[in-house]
């Protein structure tokens, strides 16, 4: 079902620090900081040559990032992104297999204006999993 890992999302408690230690220190290809208001959150993203890493921080204090960043004021790790090529097929076989999909178990538009879905942590060995509609 998943193919390529499209992205790994990291929240930090400082989005110009972040951007600027991956781009000075890590020689990385940073993009200018962009804001996914529907989403709650200020992101850039790191361009490397397989995938993406996306800096993230909250935009306001009911975003479910912020919560993240109060347990941890370091940052850390907040999920991994695989494409799928439907995400309609993709979501119809973990509900045949009882997978917990978060929210409704519907898929939404994603930050990146493509349908997504997300798989509950406990299931799958603490992360958080956001399959993409290639
Ligand atoms: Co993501």
């Amino acid at each position: 079902m998943i193919g390529c890992l499209n992205h790994v999302a990291i929240v930090v408690p400082d989005l110009d620090a972040a951007a600027s230690k991956y781009k000075l220190i890590l020689g990385a290809s940073v993009s200018k900081p962009q804001e996914l208001p529907d989403h709650g959150v200020k992101l850039v993203f790191v361009e490397l040559p397989n995938t993406k890493i996306e800096l993230l921080h909250p935009i306001d204090t009911n975003s479910p990032i912020s919560q993240f960043l109060a347990r941890n004021p370091a940052g850390g790790i907040h999920h991994v992104c695989y494409e799928v090529d439907d995400i309609e097929v993709a979501a119809g076989t973990l509900i045949e297999q009882g997978a917990a999909i978060l929210g409704d178990g519907k898929p939404k538009i994603g930050a990146h204006g493509k349908p997504v879905l997300f798989l509950h942590p406990k299931e799958f060995f603490g992360t958080l999993i956001e399959l993409e509609q290639r």
